[in-house]
């Protein structure tokens, strides 16, 4: 039986119509499977499919029908227009994030030489942007997960910023990094444990527990990494951190109560409008 891009898209959104974005998953499983973009799959829609491409295709539907997210179907996610590797190992990063680069570039020029650290890297995407952004920086990744990291260093290698990012395994709510930093950024996980328990299947199913889980509050990771952060921390250094969208006055009140020496702390909202980073200055 023939079957043209057109039919076998129809026929993957009706397999589809379970999951979130059943459309746009459809032509994002066909487009990788073809090897073609969106575009090109849009354009040549009468065009007639192999056996082999149309048994491509539906194998991939098969296993975002069951709930696995596009992104580790694919292997891949873009962050700030950027291309990154993702596995299972690695939570799949989310555009909120991309306001802690946005708040970086506010506070860094483009020539500027600092130091870096990005706490609980996962995928690397906020130390390899950084990187990638800033060509006079370094930096250390840190995270607890091994198969995280290598998922990082890749990512570094693939934007040819390896050699400006050491990678380090550590637990970085009882280790302090060595060294002196301009800037520590961190999307810590922060999910309280009733959150995790109302989430989706796609998370809660496909995505690593230990990259969202913190604790009955979701602050647990936060509380026990502060110490951490402000030892890491120059005098004037900058710290810019991802929060759930309720944490706000949590965190801040924490900050300002225990954490003398840090000043200008603020929050900055995400495009919805919720709270979704806390920045920090140390004095
Ligand atoms: C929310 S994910 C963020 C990943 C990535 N930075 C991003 O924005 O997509 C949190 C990361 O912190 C790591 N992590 C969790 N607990 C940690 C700990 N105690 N010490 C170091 N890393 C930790 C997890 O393995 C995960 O990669």
């Amino acid at each position: 039986m023939s079957r043209n891009i057109q039919d076998v898209l129809k026929e993957c959104e009706s397999r589809l119509s379970g999951v979130d974005s059943p459309r746009l998953s459809a032509e994002l499983l066909a487009a990788h499977a073809l090897g073609c973009s969106r575009l090109t799959l849009n354009l040549e829609r009468g065009r007639v499919l192999t056996d082999d491409e149309y048994a491509v295709v539906t194998a991939l539907a098969a296993r975002r029908e069951k709930g696995e997210p596009v992104a580790y179907i694919l292997g891949s996610r873009e962050f700030y227009g950027l291309d990154f590797a993702v596995s299972p190992a690695v939570l799949i990063p989310r555009p909120e994030t991309e306001h802690i680069v946005e708040a970086v570039e506010a506070a860094f020029s483009k020539g500027q030489a600092f130091r870096f650290a990005d706490l609980g890297t996962g995928s690397g995407i906020l130390a390899v942007t950084i990187a990638v952004l800033f060509p006079e920086a370094r930096g250390v990744a840190v995270d607890i997960s091994p198969k995280a990291l290598a998922v990082a260093r890749a990512n570094a290698h693939a934007h040819n910023v390896a050699e400006r990012i050491e990678f380090i395994q550590a637990d970085f709510t009882r280790e302090t990094v060595e060294g002196q930093f301009d800037l520590v950024v961190s999307n810590p996980p922060y999910v309280s444990e009733p959150e995790f328990a109302a989430a989706s299947r796609e998370v809660t199913a496909f995505e690593p527990t230990g990259a969202l889980v913190s604790g009955p509050d979701g602050l647990d990771h936060i509380r026990a990494m502060l110490p951490g952060v402000a030892a890491m921390l120059k005098p004037g250094g900058r710290f810019f951190m991802e929060i759930g969208y309720d944490q706000a006055k949590m965190i801040t009140s924490i900050i300002i109560d225990k954490y003398a020496l840090f000043e200008e702390v603020g929050v900055q909202k995400d495009l919805a409008g919720h709270d979704r980073v806390v920045s920090a200055q140390k004095k």
